[in-house]
């Protein structure tokens, strides 16, 4: 496909993301390689969903370390169970945090992060990273977010593994 987005006009994020979710599945679905989707797929969600900031930690011995995203540069390691990462990471569950301040152990990489929502990347029931997209709003994320980011999360890993 052409490498291009159509990015909708809607207000709506669920009509958003109906729009913008099959065109990135049918982009990544042209590549195996991983580093590359994510690359696609941070820029895709950035742009697509006018987020603050969207990128990927991935797994790396003992610690996440920061993958490809779009927005402000961000902390570059993470630590198993620290920060909302580390525990989505840990216990291979998505977390949607309304307000990171009230989040103990929340990692301001930036202080205009206000709302976070952070979803595991699983290959064969393995976490090997997260990807994690702040606002700079509270009450950013509901269940929406969850359902579509994990929807295209798990095309990621049926696509790469
Ligand atoms: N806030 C995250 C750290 C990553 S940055 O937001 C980009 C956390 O608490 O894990």
């Amino acid at each position: 496909m052409a490498e291009e987005l159509h990015i909708s006009a809607s207000t709506d994020k669920i009509e958003k993301y109906e729009s913008l979710i099959p065109q990135v599945e049918a982009l990544i679905s042209g590549e195996t390689d991983l580093v590359a989707n994510l690359a696609n797929i941070a820029a895709a969600l950035r742009y697509g969903m006018d987020f603050f900031w969207v990128g990927f930690y991935m797994v790396k011995e003992d610690q996440l370390v920061l993958g490809p995203f779009q927005g402000p540069i961000a902390c570059t390691r993470i630590n198993r169970g620290k920060g909302v990462c580390g525990q989505a990471w840990d216990q291979a569950k998505t977390f949607v945090v309304s307000d990171v301040d009230a989040f103990p152990g929340h990692i301001a990489c930036s202080s205009d992060s206000k709302s976070e929502i952070v979803v595991p990347i699983k290959i064969n029931g393995a976490v090997i990273g997260v990807l994690d997209v702040d606002s700079d709003e509270l009450n950013s994320f509901d269940a929406v977010d969850q359902k579509y980011l994990e929807r295209l999360m798990n095309s990621l890993s049926d696509i790469c593994s």
